[in-house]
């Protein structure tokens, strides 16, 4: 009884000096964190101080809708593709321009057609800006809602297109887009 009575007086200089080092901690954290240039939602959250609002939207659609699962980085766990780095080749033909939109998660997200293509075109160009053609066109909203009425069968698709990919020259080999064993296709 005479303990817990004694933890829950803290001096007050003692817990300013608490409150001071807490919010030191942060800030220095905060300063590591964010990469002065960087466009990655956690980033931004952090430099905004952890404020979604404060985003772009395309960044704050990324951030409440893929980031759970592909990464602030684009890039996570073993068993979800990779976008960092080569989401980007898909566009450098037809049918992978096509399968970006027609991946389950993209095609069936509850957001708008001009959200979606907004996303699409900020996540290409905040990941992958390298992979991307020289003459990309930005996706539009009415593209995107025509090429979301499809459903594909994912692993066969993508199959299908890395092999048109490798056949007109456009990545290296199938590795450019392997993905590991643990993934099932
Ligand atoms: C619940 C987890 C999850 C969420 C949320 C999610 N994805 Fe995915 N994503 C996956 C998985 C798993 C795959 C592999 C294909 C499949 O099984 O559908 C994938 C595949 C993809 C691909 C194809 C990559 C490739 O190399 O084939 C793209 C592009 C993509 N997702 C974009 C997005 C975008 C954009 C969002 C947000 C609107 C999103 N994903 C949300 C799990 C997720």
């Amino acid at each position: 009884m005479r303990r817990r009575q004694r933890a829950g007086i803290v001096p007050r200089p003692l817990a300013a000096a608490l409150a001071l080092s807490i919010a030191l901690a942060i800030t220095i954290g905060t300063g590591r964190a964010a990469p002065p240039g960087s466009n990655v939602p956690d980033a931004l959250t952090r430099r905004s101080g952890l404020q979604l609002a404060r985003m772009p939207r395309a960044a704050q659609l990324y951030a409440t809708n893929c980031q759970g699962c592909h990464g602030e980085v684009g890039s996570s766990a073993a068993e979800i593709p990779t976008l960092a780095g080569r989401v980007g080749y898909f566009t450098r033909i037809p049918e992978g321009r096509r399968y970006l939109v027609q991946v389950p998660n993209v095609a069936l997200n509850a957001n708008s057609d001009a959200d979606i293509a907004a996303l699409l075109n900020w996540l290409l160009a905040t990941y992958s800006r390298a992979q991307l053609p020289p003459d990309f066109q930005p996706y539009t909203a009415s593209e995107v809602g025509a090429l979301r009425q499809a459903r594909i069968e994912v692993a066969t698709t993508r199959r299908r297109v890395i092999d048109a990919l490798v056949a007109a020259g456009q990545i290296p080999s199938a590795d450019a887009l392997a993905l590991p064993h643990i993934v099932l296709y």
